[in-house]
């Protein structure tokens, strides 16, 4: 695999050090595209809620990579966390390079089912944070002509789904806000792309679906969307073709039906 390197930064800066900040980087799919990116020589700042499950993440990644890994603790889903997160940031003098967001949560239940402290909790977290965090750290990139932001979206984003209607919607937001960033930082040396996995092997576990990617294919998605150009990139040929014929070929009301019908006898147990 070719070399990754932040869009804008050209060889004869080299010496300083790139720091990229991943959310939800301890498991999963984030912990895969951390893996990644310590792999090519970055420093990485881990956030999530579990903070011994991130030091002991952060003590790998400095034996294997020997990269300099720092560890925030921090429910992103909490007023004001991403500001804490952007002062933290400041305060150690770090320069970030790249965003990863990726942090999210998933509920497959009824809206009738769920309770409102959850549906908030899981918007401001999928959605309100990505935002945030963008407009907190997006225009020290701008200014400094290089830098990337990586919004980890989903399939579920191009359709309404039954049964995760909320998660549908807060990646549906995901992936149309990365867009309209994306058109309107072209030219100033910023990448901004959102990535959609499908059905994927982590502990977010979406019910029993055949033909989960591994978290590992997703990483080399993300590092191969960050050499790319266009504004969203899907995980895999077979999500891809889902997300056309649920995004493009159906009406939003015919996908709608349609996960019901596939997702009813699963999500109620039958
Ligand atoms: N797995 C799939 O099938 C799939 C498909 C499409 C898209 N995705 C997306 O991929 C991303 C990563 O998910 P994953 O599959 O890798 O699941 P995961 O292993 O459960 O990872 C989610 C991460 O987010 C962190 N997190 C959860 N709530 C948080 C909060 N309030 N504040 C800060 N961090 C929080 C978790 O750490 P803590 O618990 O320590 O906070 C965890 O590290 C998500 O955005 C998800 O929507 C996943």
């Amino acid at each position: 695999m070719s070399k990754f390197t932040v869009p804008g930064m050209t060889t004869k800066e080299e010496p300083r050090r790139r720091t990229a900040v991943v959310t939800g980087a301890a498991t999963g799919i984030g912990a895969a595209i951390t893996e990644r990116l310590a792999g090519q020589g970055m420093d990485v700042v881990l956030v999530a809620r579990d903070g011994a499950r991130l030091e002991a993440a952060a003590e790998r990644l400095r034996a294997e990579h020997g990269v300099q890994v720092s560890t925030l603790a921090l429910d992103l889903s909490h007023p004001g966390a991403p500001s804490r997160l952007a002062e933290w940031l400041a305060g150690a003098g770090t320069e970030v390079d790249m965003l990863v967001n990726n942090a999210g949560v998933a509920f497959r239940e009824p809206v009738v089912d769920s309770t409102p402290v959850r549906m908030r909790g899981l918007v401001d977290l999928n959605a309100g944070a990505v935002a945030e965090l963008t407009a907190l750290l997006l225009p020290a990139m701008v200014a400094r002509g290089r830098g990337a932001i990586v919004n980890i979206a989903s399939t579920g984003a191009y359709a309404p789904a039954a049964y995760l209607a909320a998660y549908a919607a807060s990646k549906a937001f995901v992936l149309s806000f990365t867009q309209g960033v994306w058109a309107e930082t072209r030219g100033t040396g910023v990448r901004v792309v959102a990535v959609s996995p499908g059905p994927t092997d982590t502990a977010m576990g979406m019910g029993r679906i055949r033909g989960k990617r591994a978290p590992g294919s997703v990483a080399d998605t993300v590092m191969s969307a960050l050499r790319g150009r266009g504004p969203a990139v899907v995980d895999g040929r077979l999500n891809a073709l889902q997300t056309w014929v649920f995004g493009r070929l159906l009406t939003a009301s015919a996908a709608a039906r349609l996960t019901e019908r596939f997702l009813r006898r699963s999500t109620h147990g039958g």
